[in-house]
């Protein structure tokens, strides 16, 4: 059976997760977060001592590396080798990282192969960054969620305040600028809008309001 697929993509901090979530919930949908899948073989590199630059090392690295998705109380867990990692990979390290190595293409390949696989069996609504243009070309719905780089900031401020980590936001910005920049001019799947994606700017937007046109968006194409 084919199934209704939903596409998510955008730069970071831009709400991607938090919308397909809820969205995923109310449309009894799996949400599928790729992310976490590059920083699931992130920490892999980190805990091997692989340097990011080496491309050969990553490469070689792949082949060990078992990535699966499993799910608990509807909320998706990373297993890295049967480990169940998820609570692992939130870090900025891991996260740097996973930046850093998700130019690569054999780690592409990894991934993509399973979030094609994951897609195939459930409706899912799947984020990331090239998941429009290269994992789910044919899906029926895609969005691109953005926001300006303060804002995204800015959330990613508050973020850490709720946690309790002091931060400096100038930092953060800097730190966003520098992922945009990676994730949009790396040469395999760069972060994009599909030809057929409807972008969404999500710095002057509620919640509420995102998942709304998502739904209209699905209404319309479903
Ligand atoms: O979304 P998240 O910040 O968890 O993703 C971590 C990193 O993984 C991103 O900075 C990006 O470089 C990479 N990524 C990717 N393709 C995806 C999802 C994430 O390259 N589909």
């Amino acid at each position: 059976m084919e199934h209704f697929n939903i596409a998510i993509d955008g730069p970071a901090g831009a709400g991607k997760s938090t919308i397909a979530k809820l969205a995923a919930k109310r449309l009894g949908f799996v949400y599928v977060d790729t992310g976490a899948m590059y920083r699931t073989m992130a920490l892999h590199f980190l805990r091997e001592g692989i340097d990011p630059k080496d491309e050969t090392a990553v490469g070689a690295a792949c082949a060990g590396v078992d990535v699966t998705i499993t799910y608990k109380d509807g909320v998706q867990q990373v297993l890295l080798n049967g480990e169940n990692v998820s609570g692992l990979i939130r870090s900025e390290e891991v996260g740097n990282m996973a930046s850093a190595i998700s130019g690569y293409l054999p780690v592409r390949e990894k991934l993509v192969e399973l979030q094609k696989e994951l897609a195939k069996r459930e409706n899912v609504i799947m984020d990331g960054r090239d998941i429009g243009t290269c994992v789910l070309p044919e899906a029926p719905v895609k969005i691109y969620l953005t926001a300006s780089v303060s804002v995204r900031a800015g959330r990613r401020y508050k973020e850490l305040a709720d946690r309790g980590v002091r931060a400096d936001i100038k930092e953060i910005e800097r730190d966003i600028e520098e992922r945009d920049y990676r994730d949009m001019h790396r040469e395999h799947s760069p972060l994009m809008q599909a030809e057929d994606a409807i972008l969404l700017d999500s710095s002057e937007m509620t919640l509420e309001e995102v998942v709304r046109r998502i739904f209209a968006a699905a209404a319309e194409r479903g």
